[in-house]
């Protein structure tokens, strides 16, 4: 029986992160800083006074905060670091863009000059 659950909430954890970015829509990014969908708690925690994950930084207040700015997440990507130095702020349109496609999102804004 213990089992059966351990393999059960396991099997959830890896669903929720392989979804994680194709379920993500408006409603969830909108409401990223205030409450969060669990398939961003699989990486993400959006506690004011808890520490950013090695999973994920912490969300807590991101909405109009400047792109990869958690001083206590240091596992940013090159395009999120890229994204810092150009001061790309969070506001709905970035934080739709970035959340439907990271990539293609980073890439565009490091393409900047
Ligand atoms: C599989 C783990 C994972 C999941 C699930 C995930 N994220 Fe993330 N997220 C990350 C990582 C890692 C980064 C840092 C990315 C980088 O450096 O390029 C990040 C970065 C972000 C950022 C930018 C943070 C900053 O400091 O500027 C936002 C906003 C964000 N995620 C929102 C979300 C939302 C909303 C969801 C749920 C819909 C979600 N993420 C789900 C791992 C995840």
């Amino acid at each position: 029986m213990k089992r059966l659950l351990f393999f059960a909430l396991v099997s959830l954890g890896v669903a929720a992160t392989a979804n994680a970015w194709a379920n993500c829509r408006l409603p969830a990014e909108a409401e990223a800083g205030r409450s969060a969908s669990n398939q961003c708690r699989a990486c993400h925690g959006f506690e004011a006074d808890r520490p950013s994950r090695p999973t994920g930084p912490n969300l807590h207040e991101i909405y109009g905060s400047t792109a990869g700015s958690r001083s206590d997440f240091d596992r940013y990507s090159e395009g999120m670091v890229g994204a810092r130095a150009r001061n790309v702020a969070w506001t709905d349109d970035t934080l739709f863009e970035y959340i439907g496609d990271p990539r293609t999102f980073l890439n565009k804004v490091n393409a900047r000059k």
